[in-house]
């Protein structure tokens, strides 16, 4: 494991198999609420990446149990844990892919947007740690409400003078494995075949699976259509209401945040053919963020993918207008707010 950080991440993935065989990668990781109900499982599954040399855990309390606890298993990656505003800055030191699921989550009743004023100032303070100490890392932004909390991200980042949109995502990862897996059970498909796009935003409404544009190529009713938009859109709430009062959707945000770093390292990594859904800096609207599938490459989005936005369906094209106004009021929320502060 200490041997893989030896592995300068400029070779090609050739030229470090010749070093040793054994050794895939060398990414450094910090999760930010790594001791929270998605922080937990998700350093997990990252402990499990070949890509990954070290894990930094952080949170404000707790993290060092769930760092020892991590560090036992025998998978290459070295776990550190930090605590408390005076460790973060070396929490982020030399790290290439920061995820942020610090704030608090939905209890039953409440929307995404009831989050706000808390979790504004827990990104924005997050968020200035990583401008100052490494502000070339992807910044995956978990914490709700994304359709803010990533306008804020931006903001701050632009305000230390380090931002680059090509390198700030909101994670809506768990929006297309939600869909995947509805739209699969519901057409009898195998699983692992099923890739539907979801555009928008990270929150009812604005939450806009393009079934049209599933592979394989599938044709719905509009009934189905219907209830599998709404079923996607309503997913969070469910896991909300089942839950009870104890969170919101932690173990398959866990799975689904993996997945996204995963897709980031290996592109970091060199490989040219990897796709994900991402609420990003976009100009595909009119609306300044926008969640769309991206390419990702060695720099953070190569490529905005415009074609699932085109030839929309009469009901896709109404959501997407029905969308808009509620997403722009809330990416303006989190501008304004970024703003304000000193
Ligand atoms: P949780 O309450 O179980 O964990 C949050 C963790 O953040 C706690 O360990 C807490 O100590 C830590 N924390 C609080 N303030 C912090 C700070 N300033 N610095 C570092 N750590 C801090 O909550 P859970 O269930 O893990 O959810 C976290 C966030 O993820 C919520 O905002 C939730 O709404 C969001 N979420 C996002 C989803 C998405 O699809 N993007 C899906 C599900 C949840």
């Amino acid at each position: 494991a200490l041997r893989a950080s030896f592995v300068s991440k400029s070779q090609s993935p050739s030229q470090r198999a010749s070093v040793n065989p054994q050794i895939q990668a060398s990414f450094k990781v910090a999760v930010l609420g790594a001791a929270g109900g998605i922080g937990q499982p998700l350093s997990l599954l990252i402990k499990m990446s070949p890509l990954v040399s070290s894990l930094h855990l952080y949170d404000i309390a707790n993290v060092k149990g769930v760092a020892a606890d991590l560090s036992h298993c025998n998978t290459p990656s070295q776990v550190l844990d930090f605590t408390g505003q005076s460790e973060l800055g070396n929490a982020l030191k030399g790290v290439d892919v920061v995820v942020i699921p610090a704030g608090v989550p939905r209890k039953p009743g409440m929307t995404r947007d009831d989050l706000f004023n808390i979790n504004a100032s827990i990104v924005k303070n997050l968020v200035e740690a990583v401008a100052d100490n490494c502000p070339n890392a992807f910044i995956h932004i978990i914490s709700n409400p994304v359709n803010s909390t990533v306008p804020i991200a931006a903001e701050v980042l632009q305000q230390k003078g380090v931002y680059d949109p090509k390198k700030l995502f909101g994670v809506t990862t768990l929006d297309v494995v939600r869909a995947n897996t509805f739209v699969a059970q519901k057409k009898n498909l195998r699983l692992i075949d099923v890739d539907v796009p979801v555009i928008g935003g990270h929150a009812g409404i604005t939450i806009l699976p393009i079934l049209s544009k599933t592979k394989p190529s599938v044709s719905f009713s509009d009934e189905e259509v219907q209830e599998l938009t709404v079923r996607i859109q309503n997913a969070g709430t469910e896991v909300v209401e089942a839950k009870a009062g104890a969170g919101s959707a932690t173990l398959s945000m866990a799975y689904a945040a993996a997945r996204f770093v995963e897709s980031s390292l290996r592109a970091l990594d060199g490989d040219s053919d990897v796709y994900e859904c991402a609420f990003v800096q976009s100009e595909l609207t009119e609306l300044p963020y926008f969640a769309s599938r991206i390419k990702l490459g060695k720099n953070g989005v190569e490529a905005v993918i415009q074609s699932d936005l085109q030839g929309l369906t009469e009901y896709e094209q109404k959501a997407l207008e029905a969308l808009k106004p509620e997403l722009k009021a809330s990416i303006e929320k989190g501008i304004a707010f970024a703003q304000k502060q000193p």
